[in-house]
């Protein structure tokens, strides 16, 4: 191309597009666009108040998190199963990430509610978002390819530390990972998983309450213990399969996590 010559609209227009979809901003916030300049508009409503809408409104900016954190124990503690446990979920509207506009709905678990693994992602992406389900994205498939070669398909329950999809895909703070923690505890009591995978570092870090980066912590067993000290499990941190994504050699040592893991399942006769 003539270097004079400035790019075609369309390719401009497809570029930025590919920009901000790398940049984590995968869905419009309308169909049409609108010259609200021209038209004198005032700025348009946050999208926050239009998705919403069927949840009431957002936890006043001020309001106490522990008046969150005692009502996300509290629904917690009242679901005798795991289905009132994602109702519970659903309903919760004490974690910030629910109204922040990127979310659409709760994203719970998937997997046998008697899985003898629990697996503990981080947070919902924009696919899982749309689904309903964790790691149903690339990330998800990935990890069900390594979950298959390893045999533990269908002995694993998936859930991660947040419920709603953190904006842009960025980590979830400690402090919406500890609003959510509740229900995460509630779930490892309901299902009684002998282990759990703790799957990239701010699922580590949180459920660990510990400090050291993930490529420290892969592949190292630790003791999980519950808020109350009444339940205690090995848990496993290993690496997150988006990371493996980017870093395909990496695989190797997130197999090798897979496979320790594995050998401590079926080991007989010894505690686990
Ligand atoms: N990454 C996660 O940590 N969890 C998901 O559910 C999807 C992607």
């Amino acid at each position: 191309m003539d270097q004079s010559t400035p790019p075609a609209p369309e390719i401009l227009a497809h570029s930025l597009l590919a920009f901000w979809a790398d940049a984590g901003v995968d869905c419009l916030y309308q169909d049409e666009a609108t010259d609200r300049i021209a038209a004198g508009l005032s700025p348009p409503p946050r999208r926050v108040e239009h998705v919403a809408a069927p949840l009431r409104t957002a936890p006043a900016a001020g309001e106490p998190a522990s008046d969150a954190l005692a009502e996300a124990r509290r629904l917690a503690a009242a679901a005798q199963d795991l289905t009132s446990l994602a109702e519970a979920i659903a309903g919760f509207e004490g974690c910030p990430l629910r109204f922040e506009g990127a979310a659409t709905r709760s994203v719970f678990s998937r997997g046998p509610s008697d899985a003898p693994v629990m697996i503990i992602g981080e947070g919902p992406g924009g696919d899982e978002d749309a689904r309903g389900e964790p790691f149903v994205g690339r990330a998800g498939q990935l990890l069900d390819r390594m979950l298959a070669a390893a045999g533990l398909s269908d002995r694993v329950f998936i859930t991660n530390t947040v419920f709603w999809r953190p904006p842009g895909n960025r980590t979830p703070s400690l402090s919406e990972q500890a609003l959510c923690a509740p229900f995460v505890e509630r779930a490892i009591s309901l299902v009684r998983p002998k282990m759990l995978l703790l799957v990239g570092g701010a699922s580590a870090k949180a459920m660990l309450k510990r400090e050291e980066g993930i490529l420290a912590m892969r592949g190292r067993w630790f003791e999980w213990r519950s808020d109350d000290e009444s339940l205690e499990l090995p848990a496993m941190p290993t690496l997150h399969p988006a990371f493996l994504l980017r870093q395909p050699a990496a695989k190797k040592k997130a197999w090798s996590d897979l496979v320790s893991l594995v050998q401590r399942l079926d080991r007989p006769d010894r505690p686990h």
